[in-house]
């Protein structure tokens, strides 16, 4: 979109050097640079965001966007060691959606990643069975090539306390390529070694830790660990467009990744500022070999 063959523009040098002659039309303020460790937050919709951002510029997406499942005005207690309660009220991004406008916004921003995604890179999108089956409609729809889904399967999910139906110990996590073309980048050796020697499968167990953070929906930094190593080298840039509570700039972080995240609500862009300057501790790798 905005490249030219002449003067190819890196996304690295766009986000990180604002450098305001490569934004075509507007330059994005972040709201947090630490400019040491290449991590880049931006506060706004990444609808718009994403559109200032040149093609192919990025090495890996992770995405972890609003599942539209919330009821308005729920206030969920909880004494589970979390945050004690959290109001739904505070969290509309996450409200019901119809089935039309669920498709509308996910094509709005995939369309945008695949246009930004370099050739060969993959994109890595959690849901839950209400919101994964459109975003693989979605993601067919627009030309990625779906590589796996990747079955997050969490050990010590809470029950069913009504009895209702079953006790729900998963999530999937779509994983594509933008195309059908060129090599994936996949560190598929790595993964291996990770694995004890054996393929690792499309089956992702891990037991959720708790976290101190006011947020309701923060990923365990296991799952983004993994998807960091299977997709990206040291000293790329990974981007996540619903960045939450920041848990991809973190891992990012401590793998030694640059990360340009987004986020709405400018509550949690302070919540990630604080957990990237560490404010609640320092990253630990959670996968060895
Ligand atoms: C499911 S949460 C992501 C959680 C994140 N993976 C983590 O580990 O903390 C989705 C986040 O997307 C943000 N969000 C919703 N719509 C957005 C939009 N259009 N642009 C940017 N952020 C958005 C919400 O404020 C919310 O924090």
């Amino acid at each position: 979109m905005y490249q030219t063959a002449e003067m190819p523009i890196e996304c690295n040098d766009i986000f990180c050097a604002e450098t305001a002659e490569d934004y075509a039309h507007q330059k994005p303020t972040s709201f947090y640079y630490n400019r040491e460790r290449k991590i880049k937050l931006y506060n706004g919709d990444c609808l718009s965001i994403l559109k200032m951002a040149p093609d192919n510029c990025v090495d890996m997406i992770f995405a972890d966007p609003p599942y539209f499942g919330n009821q308005t005005g729920l206030v969920i207690n909880r004494n589970d060691g979390h945050a004690a309660s959290f109001n739904t009220c505070k969290a509309a991004w996450a409200y019901s959606k119809s089935i039309q406008d669920q498709f509308e916004f996910h094509h709005a921003w995939l369309t945008e990643s695949r246009r930004i995604l370099k050739k060969g890179s993959t994109i890595w999108v959690t849901g839950t069975y209400h919101s994964i089956g459109i975003v693989n409609v979605v993601l067919q729809d627009l030309g990625f090539k779906i590589l796996n889904d990747i079955i997050l399967h969490k050990r010590n999910a809470p029950p069913n306390f009504r009895g209702s139906c079953f006790r729900a110990v998963t999530e999937t996590m779509l994983w594509a390529k933008k195309d059908s073309s060129g090599k994936t980048k996949f560190n598929y050796k790595t993964m291996k070694e990770l694995n004890g020697g054996v393929q690792m499968s499309n089956i992702w167990n891990y037991w959720a830790e708790k976290n101190p953070f006011r947020h309701p929906a923060t990923k365990q930094t296991v799952v983004v660990e993994k998807a960091i190593l299977a997709g990206s080298n040291e000293g790329e840039t990974v981007l996540d467009p619903f960045a939450g509570s920041g848990t991809t700039g973190f891992v990012a972080q401590g793998l030694g990744r640059k990360c340009i995240m987004i986020e709405i609500d400018p509550q949690y862009c302070q919540l990630i500022a604080d957990r990237i300057d560490g404010k609640y501790g320092q990253f630990r790798r959670k996968t060895t070999t």
